[in-house]
């Protein structure tokens, strides 16, 4: 990669985050969210999947309503019946995207489908060609196409991207492949699609092997430019890459990825808690960048280090992504220095090394038995001491 391009940022948490069991989020959460996720910076909010249910078409009109910039899409299988559907869900849209798929492995067809790979490519240019009708900026994708066929794959994005689709996105739709394969499969695809320059290369992962985020960023480093993801991971079982690792492995390794994205970070934690209000989905508290501890040193060195200068141990600032105050924990690994730079920011002062050593032992002593100190908790614990 040697020229700044954009990486376009898909937001799916309100139709694929939505298929997560347990997560179905009223019409007027969807609005609220819209709208956080457009001051997010978004560029394409996935509203729903207007066939599925009326509420579905219904969020999908009312979110077409109120978001002005950014691109607004609506999902349809490869049926005209569906498309109609996405097609009158979007009419309010000031920008719409509509996006159409089948599957394309061996497995889904054969299985699911019944149908030959002849048929499937007839329907997905069909579909492609019958959308274009209604809506300019159509995406594709190939269901389950990480595992399918490179050339069978290769022949049905060059026949819609000819019938007018303008992203193709490749979907590890079972969360199967994994990064180092993942990444050579996109850019193989890209290579032999004589017509790729037409469209823009996108994917969408799943992360039922824990591997959505890293094979997201492996087909970013082999050419796709649009990431298809969703707030806190959300979505169908395992969930899809979440958007706010995506975002900040770009942001943080800029010597490996050097593209631009629309989002403003310090947005991301609120809207990770206001996901996980709608949807009663705890985050959980080591998850990356929005989890509650994964800023907060406990550890004695780690304390020290980042005392003495951040980088040591910290790859990116927990106020770039939107968390406010100390992040450094006192617990039972902490250490004299963060004790006393800690129990100094409280206006405690220990004038003598006597009175140090007692302030530090009874908190080693108290944070030992494992319950949370706060600031309540040391300023009692101090309180409570005859300091010699
Ligand atoms: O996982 C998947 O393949 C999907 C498609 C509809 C894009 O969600
Ligand atoms: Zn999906």
């Amino acid at each position: 990669m040697s020229v700044r391009d954009k990486l376009v940022i898909f937001d799916t948490t309100l139709r694929d985050g939505e298929q997560s069991p347990g997560a179905t989020m009223s019409v007027s959460e969807k609005i609220e969210l819209a709208l956080l996720l457009e001051q997010l910076g978004v560029d394409v909010i996935e509203a729903g999947f207007a066939i599925a249910s009326p509420g579905d078409f219904l969020a999908v009109t009312e979110v077409s309503k109120v978001i002005k910039q950014t691109q607004v899409c609506s999902l349809a299988r490869a049926r005209e019946k569906d498309i109609d559907a996405a097609v009158q869900s979007l009419l309010p849209a000031s920008n719409k995207r509509l996006h159409t798929f089948i599957a394309t492995s061996d497995i889904h067809m054969q299985h699911k489908l019944n149908m030959s790979r002849d048929e499937v490519l007839d329907v997905a240019v069909r579909s492609v060609r019958y959308a274009r009708r209604f809506v300019d900026d159509v995406e594709f994708s190939a269901e389950d196409g990480g595992r399918s066929d490179p050339d069978f794959l290769a022949t049905v994005i060059e026949k819609v991207i000819a019938a007018g689709a303008r992203t193709i996105n490749i979907p590890d739709t079972v969360g199967y492949c994994v990064p180092h394969r993942f990444g050579e499969f996109i850019g193989e695809i890209i290579q032999k699609v004589s017509n790729a320059d037409q469209a823009i290369f996108s994917i969408h992962c799943h992360n039922d092997l824990g591997l959505a985020t890293a094979n997201s960023l492996a087909a970013i480093e082999c050419g796709a430019r649009q990431v298809e993801c969703t707030i806190n991971g959300l979505g169908e079982r395992a969930g899809n890459a979440a958007l706010e690792e995506i975002v900040m492995a770009v942001n943080t390794r800029q010597d490996l990825f050097p593209l631009d994205t629309n989002i403003n970070p310090r947005g991301l934690v609120a809207l990770s808690q206001k996901v996980s209000e709608v949807t009663g989905f705890a985050v959980q508290p080591n998850k990356a960048i929005v989890g509650k501890n994964a800023f907060a040193h406990e550890a004695g060195i780690h304390q020290d280090g980042i005392l003495k200068h951040r980088e040591t141990y910290e790859i990116m600032r927990a106020e770039d992504v939107g968390w406010q105050g100390e992040q450094i924990v006192l617990g039972k690994h902490s250490g004299r220095n963060a004790f006393l730079s800690h129990m100094q920011a409280l206006g405690v002062a220990l004038d003598s090394a006597e009175q140090v050593e007692q302030a530090f032992d009874a908190f080693k002593r108290r944070a030992d038995q494992g319950q949370p100190l706060t600031d309540q908790h040391l300023l009692h614990m101090v309180s409570q001491l005859t300091l010699s």
